[in-house]
């Protein structure tokens, strides 16, 4: 039985009251025992509700960036060991708009990954292409050369790391990768990942994933589960998109 993830990046997005129609829209689906992991990675300020909310349910909360260092002189950030306290177990790192808006490099996403993992978060780490490197035919070359910084300059091996490929240009445009474009690259991050690195990790695919076309994307062989942005603001496409994932894992 194949295992997928399904998390659902919230931005900068939502409130209490979301969290509360998400909690009672998947409590409906049959996540227990089903070899789906689905999670909801809110703004800092509701991942401790977010936690409280779910202690009881299979949904696993996260945040959507951390610090490189557990504590110190760094006004305004988080660090993972804090997020650890409030109930968090996962954290998104290198989100492309993070990359933009805050200008992380991939070693410094590599050393925030190394952070996390220290303070025992998984994080979900994404790599991606932008449109002109697409259209250039750099996909992979870019994506693998991401890797192998973060992976450089992580202290800690990634082993327990989830990855998420995410075309920058696919990203909240409504426009998602086709299956093969996903399978493609999919298959040569796995395939990068176990021949230099000796890594076998799951590849979340991001990028206008919705409802409707969650399960042609998950038929992929080489996709495991999907980042999902606007569609994980929508209780109930949310839960289509687990939904999508449980029958795929079943096949
Ligand atoms: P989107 O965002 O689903 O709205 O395209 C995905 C992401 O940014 O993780």
């Amino acid at each position: 039985m194949r295992k997928y993830f399904i998390a659902g990046n919230w931005k900068m997005n939502g409130s209490v009251d979301l969290l509360n129609k998400m909690h009672n829209a998947l409590s409906e689906l049959p996540v227990q025992g089903s070899n789906v992991t689905a999670g909801v990675f809110t703004p800092f300020i509701f991942v401790q509700h977010a936690a409280e909310i779910f202690k009881a349910s299979p949904i696993v909360v996260g945040a959507q960036d951390c610090h490189w260092m557990s504590s110190g002189a760094f006004t305004g950030e988080i660090s993972p060991t804090m997020l650890i306290e409030i109930g968090a177990t996962h954290v998104i790192l290198g989100h492309s708009e993070i990359r933009r808006d805050q200008g992380d490099s991939d070693s410094r996403i590599g050393e925030k990954a190394a952070a996390a993992l220290n303070a025992g978060l998984t994080p979900i780490i994404c790599v991606g292409e932008s449109l002109a490197e697409r259209n250039s035919d750099s996909t992979i070359r870019i994506v693998t050369q991401q890797l192998d910084e973060i992976i450089k300059a992580s202290t800690k091996p990634l082993t327990n790391s989830v990855l998420a490929y995410e075309p920058i240009w696919a990203i909240g445009t409504g426009l998602a990768a086709t299956p093969d474009q996903v399978q493609e690259v999919h298959s040569a991050i796995k395939e990068h990942l176990f021949d230099n690195h000796n890594l076998q990790l799951l590849v979340l695919y991001g990028g206008s994933v919705t409802a409707a076309n969650a399960g042609e994307i998950f038929a992929c062989p080489s996709v495991d589960g999907a980042l999902v942005g606007g569609a994980s603001l929508k209780p109930t496409e949310f839960s289509g998109i687990v939904l999508s994932a449980i029958s795929a894992a079943q096949r």
